[in-house]
């Protein structure tokens, strides 16, 4: 009997002419998505921007930024038909490896206390909150406190 491979999602760097379908990921799972400003600016600061893409299909992507030994994930956003298949978590294994690879230490990140769903992937994953950043995100009425999360690496 001869095996069916099913395709597998790729990882890779994400470049300008990706923007365009990331910002329309972004806008459809966001209140307050990154603007393509955010991204072309995280690209020239050279921070870890990658693309997780399924025969061409972008499903994904992450921006990481390591320094000085630590690790900060200020975008994790998979695409709303692909969410709650594993693509959320296997973008956080990628971005742990990358960091882990660079040096860091452990990984931070800031979650809004109303995305129930992120923060349970993160607490799966093994993050454990350390403090709230109060007004950090903008929201409908006025601002949002985030959650700092973080976790070791070994
Ligand atoms: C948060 C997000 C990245 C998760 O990605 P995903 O591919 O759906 O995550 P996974 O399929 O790997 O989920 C793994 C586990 O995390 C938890 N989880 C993920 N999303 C959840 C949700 N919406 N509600 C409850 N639990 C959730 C579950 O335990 C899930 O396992 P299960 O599906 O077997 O129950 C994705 O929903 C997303 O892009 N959301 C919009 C953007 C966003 O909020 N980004 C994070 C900002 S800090």
């Amino acid at each position: 009997m001869s095996a069916v491979l099913k395709p597998a999602p790729a990882l890779a760097p994400m470049r300008e002419a990706d923007l365009a379908e990331v910002i329309a990921v972004e806008d459809a799972i966001y209140s307050h998505p990154w603007t393509r400003g955010n991204f072309a600016d995280s690209l020239a600061a050279g921070y870890e921007c990658r693309t997780w893409r399924l025969e061409g299909e972008l499903l994904g992507y992450f921006v990481l930024m390591v320094a000085a030994g630590e690790a900060h994930l200020l975008n994790l956003s998979v695409a709303p038909a692909w969410q709650r298949k594993g693509h959320g978590s296997a973008l956080l294994r990628e971005a742990s490896a990358i960091a882990r690879g660079l040096g860091a230490r452990g990984i931070f990140l800031e979650v809004r206390p109303s995305n129930a769903g992120a923060q349970a992937l993160y607490t799966r994953f093994g993050f454990r909150k350390i403090a709230v950043r109060r007004g950090y995100y903008p929201a409908h009425s006025g601002r949002e406190d985030a959650l700092v999360l973080t976790l070791a690496l070994s």
